[in-house]
């Protein structure tokens, strides 16, 4: 038996090594960790169980027989966060670069198969040269294998993709159907070709950190919706993120807890400008009305006139959209619609009961938005509010015009809850472009057209810049005060808790993609 045992430590020792010190100490160099590292910090102290830590390619092309590796270039298996269980792979880009084989793809498929039958998260750590080139059509297969196991459980377990080295080819699929991608600023990048075949094929010169570095993704094509400065915070944020969501699309997200106290925030009243042309802060109503220090921002550098994240509001999670009025005075326009829609859908996948902090002006005009489908990605917010059956609860914060008005979870879509702060105003548009429209005629003709229109200004403005037309109709109910409106929110999310839609039963929805 002592022979037996010393030839599995033996074998251990040299799963754990990966492709070796030297590769070891190149990944280092870059500054990144190792697969096995990443897990180490990942889970909870002592957590981790490994699946397949012996499986090796079977490639008999180019010599590949003599190169075999312990583990294959992947370390997979199950752990906890936070004593909640999750499933793991963790790409190791010191065996081939990380690239997958068969066997690789085998070891991923059935983890994520255990985390389907079990009902718990997978978060995949990737670090990859992409298909293992020497394999052909069995590498490609075995991507193919784990993308259709990405959409069966899309909406049934949360799925987090960190990217923490290079994610090439149709490798970046995968992270693209999960729920949320994480990106390593400079060490990460992704795209589906990179620089030297952009370069041959549109002629265009661009650096890999240009064409899908972190930062590209996080403000130009949103691709990723959190980035870090290195492996450890991404790490970190992998687990606050977790913390906000349930194992599986069948339970809550975990509650903290919480003792209801005095709930007044006073500092909410001075938040809004008296000029309503003035901007001001979203995010500051936001870490007002939330648990202290609890906002969690998704996708903050990209569309930031909309700011979407999960919070906790007296200890439960939350999900929350917010128009942003420091940034294009918090029009909705196509990436905010797109970046929106896709987090509501997200909360609604899995029980998280949705804030909307409304202040928005319309739809922003223009060739450029109309041409780039404004109308079909306007649509997808509008969409993922209405099909949305979690607790849904609005507070028109100031403007709520046009086409918005009904988008942003208004009442009319299914919100449960709609609230007004006194400096709502809900009209088809502002009072100028209203006045300058429907008495065009009388200000022409008027001796002096500047005075009409600040006379027919302040009758428009006077009959809707306000929430009163809105709460006479019921499309709000209530008026409250900044100052009350934690405290309402907490009442109005705990008695919308066991909250039930009944929809016709269908196979899904058409969501205008
Ligand atoms: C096999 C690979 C590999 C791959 C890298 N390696 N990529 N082995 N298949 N796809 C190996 C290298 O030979 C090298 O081995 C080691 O990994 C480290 O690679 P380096 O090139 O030395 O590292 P670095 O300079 O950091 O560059 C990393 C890289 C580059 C940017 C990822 O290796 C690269 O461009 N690789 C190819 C990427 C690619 O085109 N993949 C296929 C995409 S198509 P040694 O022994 O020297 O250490 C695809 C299809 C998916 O993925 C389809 C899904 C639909």
């Amino acid at each position: 038996m002592k022979d037996k045992l010393e030839k599995l430590n033996h074998k251990i020792k040299e799963a754990k090594l990966g492709g070796g010190p030297k590769r070891i100490e190149a990944q280092h160099q870059k500054g990144k960790l190792t697969a096995r590292e990443r897990i180490h910090f990942l889970l909870d102290p002592d957590s981790f169980e490994e699946i397949g830590m012996f499986v090796t390619h079977r490639s008999h092309d180019f010599g590949m027989e003599d190169q075999k590796y312990l583990g294959d270039g992947v370390v997979t298996g199950y752990g906890r966060i936070n004593g909640r269980l999750v499933y793991v792979f963790s790409q190791d880009f010191t065996v081939f670069g990380g690239s997958l084989s068969e066997t690789y793809a085998e070891k991923i498929v059935k983890i994520m198969d255990l985390a389907m039958e079990n009902g718990a998260p997978v978060i995949g750590l990737n670090d990859s040269g992409g298909a293992r080139i020497q394999e052909g059509v069995v590498s490609l297969g075995g991507y193919a294998d784990i993308f259709y196991r990405n959409t069966v459980a899309s909406g049934f377990i949360p799925q987090i993709s960190a990217v923490m080295g290079p994610c090439a080819g149709g490798a970046v699929y995968s992270p693209a159907i999960t729920d949320f991608i994480l990106m390593v600023e400079h060490t990460s990048f992704m795209f589906v070709t990179g620089p030297n075949v952009v370069k041959t094929v549109t002629n265009e010169s661009v650096t890999s950190e240009e064409l899908g570095g972190a930062h590209t993704h996080a403000t130009k094509s949103g691709v990723t919706h959190l980035t870090a400065p290195n492996d450890l915070i991404a790490i970190e944020q992998i687990k606050q993120l977790i913390g906000f969501m349930p194992q599986n699309c069948n339970e809550k997200a975990p509650s903290l807890p919480y003792e209801i106290g005095e709930e007044y925030r006073p500092k909410l009243k001075d938040i809004i400008p008296s000029n309503p042309n003035q901007p001001y802060d979203m995010k500051e109503v936001i870490n007002e009305l939330v648990d202290e220090g609890s906002f969690f921002e998704i996708h903050k550098d990209f569309a930031e006139n909309i700011v979407v994240g999960f919070a906790r509001l007296a200890g439960r999670s939350i999900g929350i959209v917010g128009n942003q009025p420091m940034s294009l005075a918090g029009v909705l326009d196509v990436n905010s619609s797109k970046k929106g829609a896709r987090f509501v859908r997200f909360c609604d996948s899995f029980n998280i009961p949705l804030l909307v902090l409304e202040d928005v002006p319309g739809f922003l005009p223009g060739t450029d938005q109309e041409w780039n489908a404004i109308i079909s990605n306007g649509a997808k917010l509008l969409y993922a509010f209405s099909e949305a059956t979690v607790p849904r609860i609005t507070v028109i914060i100031r403007k709520a015009y046009g086409g918005a008005y009904d988008v942003m979870n208004s009442k009319h879509i299914g919100a449960d809850f709609n609230y007004a702060w006194p400096s709502a105003e809900i009209a088809v548009m502002g009072a100028k472009g209203a006045s300058e429209i429907i008495f065009r005629k009388e200000i022409q003709a008027a001796d002096d057209p500047v005075a009409k229109l600040a006379e027919k200004e302040a009758e428009y403005a006077d009959k809707f810049a306000h929430p009163y037309r809105a709460a006479a109709r019921g499309f709000v109910d209530e008026v409250i005060k900044p100052s009350e409106t934690r405290r309402k929110l907490i009442k109005s999310f705990a008695v919308l808790e066991n909250k039930k839609v009944m929809r016709p039963s269908k196979k899904h929805g058409n969501i205008p993609l």
